[in-house]
């Protein structure tokens, strides 16, 4: 059933004679007659002046101009695109790695992140796996989710998720009842994705924990975000007005807060695996951890028994990461799964991401935690072109959204070089036309490693290749040696405590709530008092565990689950904030945005309907205003308050959402100001927060 994302629908009278548009003649515009200031433009458009440097036309940072890219946001460099590529820069396999052995060592053995619970028709979230020893009284059941939250099937079967009820709570001011109603009669949860789950690999939850909803109490959820809507109940209001009493100069981080290495040696890299469906990015990603010891030998032998019963034999290592029922029978991966594995440098923590074109938003949600990303492509032939198939590719989306996350650094795994023969012809092309594209979405040549190799035949993999097919033409480096090259990332440690909440495990019989997420910004420790967004629920941190791991502190950059105390269970959802009680995030449902357009065919509109993607929470929402078109090498603005947008425009639109989402201006922290629009089941554009707009109630 078609998803009622209505492009062409009048919202407005500027729409309604939108059919006899001349987009011709719109460009060839007299845009210095056009631009009259009349208020509203963006600040942010005063051409650059200095010679040498171009201006981001989305964030407007004023880059290099040796730069293919922004360095901020990942928006082109329009004078760098097309076929001025710099060549000057060396390829990662030209380079001289040293093939030390892994000197990785397993730590306790297996750790991937799974739930193995039924996939439930609710959004549901991260779970850090190895859960199950502190956790596995979760008995929240799905029932109630499915209470509290609808999934609202898209045309193609993903779904943009919505706390039942929202919709009563419309801000008629900037999204109509019946835009929502729109949207709402087309709501058909029959098999959901899941917004996101981080996998925990035994029975933690439930599952009910997770998201938005997070489990048992649709009830304060939703009221509590029409508290917050309201500006009532909580001492907050949601509007920026509202972000604390105190500014953010005013922090001063505790010394604790600062020493990154009080308890790891290891650096936590957080690396997504992302790519087209099929690539083998879960037996890619359970090759490694059974390689790394994370794995047993008993365990693997398990899988590969159940695997062989169910005829799919060949997704023994898969199924280390898919572990529920469905993901099993339908081969596929549906919901992030989280694995923890070691490397000489790093403490990586795996985001096995689905590559279904259906499960997008759930990839979103996990990857939107990387700091790289390994982007695996299946060599054989066929399957490499499908991937970068313009509407049906999921190596191009996954490589956009996931530069969009601000990752800069990839590792490119060409995979099933065994289909090809390790063929270094099949390699050179992909890599020639997969290196084209990747430039073109903000990649840089020296941040890109090229590695060929086969994850079902462990070719290349933590040991160089023992192949000769492969060792006669390739001398660069094998997989961990490249994981191992990445830069460490750097983290927010100066400034107050910000964790988005990707899922929440709640243990109604002893009256605890976790959250799971990765720490944005700050540090947090045992005893740390946190204030909880949108609810406004204070309370604090009774314990902390990291991988499964008990740990007394967490820093920017960790990935953890926070035991809270204090605080109702109900007033902690996924899609929320975990923030310093002085330093509260915004939260807000009317937002100004700066976007980059996709390869949309269908034009943008005022009025057209969007999921809104910000960290992990998701809200519908449509386009309210379309204040300006950006100039892609200035960023200064050439139209105000165009008809519409269309493919690969810079513009300055305002959204309204239906609910209110927790927030923050790009320019304060990247992680809450950075957004993701999809529509029809496709990511139509990605954009920063350039302003938080007031509430209108
Ligand atoms: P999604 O998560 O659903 O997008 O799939 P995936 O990318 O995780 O792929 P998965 O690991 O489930 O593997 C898909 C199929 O590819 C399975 O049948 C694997 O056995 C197969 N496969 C994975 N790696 C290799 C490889 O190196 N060589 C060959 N020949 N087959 C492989
Ligand atoms: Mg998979």
């Amino acid at each position: 059933m078609p998803r009622k994302v209505n492009y062409g629908v009048d919202y407005d009278e500027e729409v309604n004679d939108y059919e006899g548009y001349d987009y011709d003649y719109d460009y060839d515009y007299d845009y210095d007659d056009d631009i009259e200031d009349n208020g509203k433009a963006p600040q942010s458009e005063q051409e650059t002046s200095k010679r040498g440097l171009w201006r981001c036309s989305v964030c407007t940072y004023d880059n290099d101009e040796g730069l293919f890219a922004c360095d901020i946001c990942g928006v082109l460099n329009p004078s760098k695109t097309g076929t001025n590529i710099d060549k000057q820069t060396a390829n990662f396999n030209d380079m001289n790695f040293s093939r030390v052995s892994s000197g990785i060592t397993g730590k306790n053995g297996l750790l991937n992140i799974k739930s193995n619970a039924e996939r439930s028709d609710v959004s549901s979230s991260l779970m850090l796996k190895g859960k199950q020893d502190s956790f596995d009284d979760n008995n929240c059941s799905k029932n109630k989710a499915h209470n509290v939250q609808s999934s609202l099937k898209i045309s193609d079967g993903s779904f943009a998720t919505m706390p039942k009820g929202r919709h009563h709570n419309v801000d008629e001011g900037s999204c109509s009842k019946n835009d929502m109603a729109n949207i709402l009669s087309s709501d058909k949860s029959s098999h959901s994705s899941p917004a996101l789950k981080l996998k925990g690999r035994h029975e933690i939850t439930g599952d009910s924990s997770s998201s938005l909803i997070s489990g048992g109490k649709p009830q304060s959820l939703n009221s509590s975000l029409n508290k917050m809507a309201l500006g009532e109940g909580s001492g907050f209001s949601n509007n920026v007005n509202a972000r604390g009493t105190r500014s953010q100069a005013e922090y001063k981080p505790e010394k604790w807060m600062l020493n990154d290495q009080a308890e790891d040696t290891l650096i936590q890299l957080n690396l997504a695996i992302v790519g087209h469906v099929d690539s083998g990015k879960s037996t890619l990603s359970g090759r490694l951890l059974h390689l790394l010891g994370r794995i047993s030998q008993k365990e693997m032998h398990k899988y590969e028994k159940e695997a062989k019963l169910q005829g799919k034999g060949s997704f023994a290592y898969a199924w280390a990461l898919d572990e529920s029922a469905e993901e099993r029978e339908r081969g596929i991966t549906m919901t992030v799964a989280v694995a923890y594995f070691d490397s000489k440098k790093y403490h990586i923590v795996v985001l096995d991401s689905p590559g279904h074109k259906d499960f997008v938003p759930n990839m979103i949600s996990g990857a939107t935690q990387a700091d790289a990303a390994i982007l695996v492509i299946d060599a054989s032939i066929g399957a490499f072109e499908a991937g970068m198939d313009g509407a049906k590719g999921q190596t191009r989306e996954h490589a956009q959204l996931i530069r969009s996350f601000g990752v800069d650094q990839i590792i490119v795994a060409i995979n099933k070089m065994d289909v090809v023969d390790y063929s270094k012809e099949r390699f050179d092309l992909i890599k020639q036309q997969l290196g084209t594209f990747l430039r073109s979405c903000g990649f840089r040549d020296p941040s890109i490693m090229w590695i060929p190799l086969s994850a079902m035949e462990n070719q290349n993999l933590v040991v160089a290749s023992s192949d000769v097919r492969l060792l006669s033409w390739y001398h660069g480096p094998y997989l961990l040696d490249a994981i191992d090259s990445l830069q460490p990332p750097t983290r927010d440690l100066s400034k107050p405590l910000l964790m988005p909440i990707c899922d929440v495990i709640k243990l109604p019989s002893l009256g605890q709530v976790s959250a799971c997420g990765k720490v944005e910004a700050g540090a947090l420790r045992s005893g740390s008092k946190v204030l909880v967004m949108p609810s406004g629920a204070v309370g604090s941190v009774r314990s902390l565990e990291r991988d499964s791991q008990a740990c007394t502190s967490a820093r920017a950059g960790d990935n953890v689950a926070v035991s809270l105390q204090g605080i109702d269970a109900g007033n902690v959802m996924a899609g929320g904030v975990l923030c310093h009680p002085d330093f509260p995030v915004a939260v807000a449902k009317r937002l100004e945005l700066k976007v980059l357009v996709l390869d949309i065919t269908t034009p943008i509109l005022i009025g057209s309907q969007l999921e809104f993607h910000i960290h992990h929470a998701k809200e519908a929402g449509r386009v309210a205003k379309i204040l300006s078109l950006l100039d892609p090498k200035t960023g200064k603005v050439t139209k105000k308050t165009p008809r519409c947008l269309t493919a690969k425009q810079s513009a300055v639109v305002e959204v309204a959402l239906q609910g209110p989402v927790c927030v923050d201006e790009f320019s304060n922290c990247k992680a809450l100001g950075r957004v993701f629009l999809r529509a029809l089941g496709r990511t139509i554009a990605v954009g920063i927060v350039t302003r938080i707009i007031e509430s209108q109630e």
